[in-house]
This record gives structure tokens, C-alpha cells and sequence, in this order.
């Protein structure tokens, strides 16, 4: 298995996804369910480890995975959710994937860490592993063949830019964040952190478990903490952000003019949310990437090379009028 250069940004992809399904072509390969299926008609074999429910990004993405990996595009796709979230009991889903003899494993980790082992595991039965996602750290790209996901630092760092936009002369502001330890939280933090300006004072950052309740729980907690001298929010999800919203309107405040509230996701909630101006920016984190994670499991059987890391394009909604243009022809 040969191991190419990162690729970054949209052109990137682009270039990705044409040498993905170039790959197909070349291993005889195209988009029609033969070719997955192999020469005896028989399916390819997936092995799923993934997270679960979680929230409408989650149920997006999994729907998706599944809807890509399906019989009549070739494949015989074995789902295996977390059991409340837990990494063990993803880490014995993979093992009997591993011991089952799949033909791949596709992963969407639950904990950034404690995968050495399995991934070694895997490499060794020649079982190749596109993580989904969430990435693994330390980041080790010898241990896996790909990992898919929107660009979790440049999505954030658009983010900053725009707060900076917003207020010029900085901003008191709250960070609710993810799990901690997740890849996906780290790299919000870094996009955000190494880009919003030095005159912005982050008075909190806090984990709110991609959870309404808990967002809105922990937010007026902090509204009350600073006497409502909060100006900005960004909430690391849609979910989080929209308890925030609650909360600032539970202490009397008007979301989108006294706290503005950044998210990320780009679900439909939060899209209608910024058309009705309870949050002021939202980030997609393009969760529909199956077509891309067919192309790459299939590139990875064919032995052709690989790319390690390939970006999915995410657009970004800064003001009602582009949340309510977008909304009609969301996907979900
Ligand atoms: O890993 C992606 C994150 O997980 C999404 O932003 C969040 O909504 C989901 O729960």
C-alpha cells in the first residue's frame, strides 16, 4: 500500500476525487455494482465501527456511510455502533471484524487514542482501514490507509476570521467544545485559537458533550458568572449551539444581537435558527462523503495507491438571507 502526500482544500479533494475514481478505472474499476462485487458476483465485505447515535450530524453521516455501502453498489456493509459512546466496545466490534475476515474497516472513533494495537492488528491480516472523521493521535499515517473528513482546522479558523470581522475591537467570549481528547475538538480549538485576534478575551471554554441540554445548562451558568458580559459563543456543534441560544434568551438577552452564537455542522436545525436570527454564523461539516469513502475502500482493495488524508468540502452561512437560500436544497 503506497502512501501519498496530504491533500488540503477543495481543489484538493478535486484532485483526490479524480485520482480515487481514476484508481477505479484503471483497477478496471468504475461506479457500477460489479466491479465492488468482484468477478463472482460475490459482495465486498465492510466492517463499520462507528459512533452512533449522537445528534443530527452523526445520524447524517451514518445514514449516509450505509446508504453508499449497499448491496447493489457491491458491498455486504456490517454496521457496529458504539455502545453509549464507549471505545471498548468499538475496539471489540473491530477485533471481530478483524477475526471475522473482512475484506475492510471503516472507523469512526469514539476516543482519539488507544488504537495502536488494532490498527496493527488489522495491518497485519491485510485488512485495510479508512478512518471516517474522526482522526487518531498521535497521527500515525502508517497504521491506516485514509482518513476522510472536512478540515476541522480551516473550518474553525473561518470561524475566527469571521468573529474578528464582527468585533473589531474584540469580544468577551465562551468556548463549548466536544468530548474532550477527541481529534475533532483539538483541531476546533487550534483553527480557532490560531486565529481569532489577541483583543478577544475567552472567559470560558467548557465541554457541553455535543448536548442542548447540557449546552444550555452550562451556558447560563456562565451568563450568571459574568453578569451577562458575554459577547460571542462558539459552540464546536449545532446542538451546542442552539442550547446556547436558549440560555441567552432564558436570561432575557436577545440571541444574534446581545450574544452572537458561531456553530458547527450546518444541520437544518441550525440553518433555520440562523434565518430566524437566533445564531449568527454556522460552519458545515459536510457529513455526505460516502460516495468518496466507496472510491477509497475500493482503490485500497485494488492495491493502487492511496491518498492519506482527503478533505471534504464545507461551505460556510454568515447571515439569514444565506441560511434561507441554502435551506430548500439541504440534504440534511
Ligand atoms: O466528529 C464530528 C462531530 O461529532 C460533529 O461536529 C458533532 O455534531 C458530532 O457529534
Amino acid at each position: 500500500m503506497f502512501k501519498t502526500a496530504k491533500i488540503r482544500g477543495i481543489a484538493g479533494l478535486a484532485l483526490a476525487g479524480a485520482m480515487a475514481f481514476s484508481l477505479a478505472a484503471c483497477s478496471g474499476g468504475s461506479s457500477d455494482s460489479t466491479d465492488a462485487a468482484g468477478s463472482d458476483g460475490e459482495l465486498t465485505t465492510v466492517g463499520f465501527v462507528a459512533v452512533g447515535p449522537e445528534g443530527g450530524w452523526r445520524t447524517a453521516n451514518e445514514q449516509n456511510i450505509q446508504d453508499s455501502f449497499s448491496k447493489e453498489n457491491g458491498f455486504d456493509l456490517k454496521y457496529a455502533p458504539a455502545t453509549n459512546g464507549d471505545q471498548n466496545s468499538q475496539i471489540t466490534a473491530f477485533t471481530s471484524f478483524i477475526d471475522e475476515g473482512v475484506d475492510a474497516i471503516i472507523l469512526s472513533a469514539t476516543e482519539a487514542t488507544g488504537w495502536e494495537s488494532v490498527l496493527k492488528r488489522a495491518q497485519e491480516a491485510e485488512i485495510p482501514v479508512v478512518l471516517l472523521d474522526r482522526g487518531i493521535e498521535p497521527n500515525d499515517t502508517s497504521l491506516y490507509t485514509s482518513h476522510i473528513a472536512p478540515d476541522n482546522v480551516g473550518i474553525s479558523s473561518s470561524a475566527a476570521e469571521w468573529a474578528n470581522g464582527q468585533f473589531p475591537d474584540g469580544a468577551k467570549y465562551v468556548v463549548l467544545e466536544g468530548p474532550p481528547g477527541l481529534s475533532v475538538v483539538n483541531d476546533r480549538n487550534k483553527g480557532w485559537d490560531d486565529t481569532i485576534d489577541a483583543n478577544f478575551t475567552k472567559l470560558e471554554s467548557q465541554s457541553a458533550n455535543w448536548s442542548t441540554e447540557e449546552a444550555k445548562s452550562v451556558f447560563e451558568t456562565i451568563l450568571k458568572a459574568n453578569n451577562n458580559d458575554v459577547q460571542l459563543v462558539f459552540a464546536q456543534n449545532d446542538e451546542m449551539g442552539l442550547g446556547a441560544a436558549l440560555a441567552v434568551e432564558e436570561a432575557g438577552l436577545k440571541p444574534g444581537t446581545d450574544v452572537k452564537i458561531i456553530t458547527i455542522d450546518g444541520t437544518k436545525a441550525a440553518l433555520e435558527a440562523l434565518a430566524a436570527g437566533r445564531l449568527s454564523f454556522v460552519a458545515e461539516y459536510n457529513p455526505l462523503f460516502g460516495d468518496t469513502a466507496i472510491e477509497v475502500v475500493k482503490a485500497a482493495l485494488a492495491g493502487e495507491t492511496v491518498e492519506s488524508d482527503i478533505v471534504v468540502p464545507s461551505v460556510t452561512f454568515d447571515s439569514p438571507e444565506a441560511a434561507t437560500e441554502a435551506l430548500p436544497t439541504r440534504k440534511y
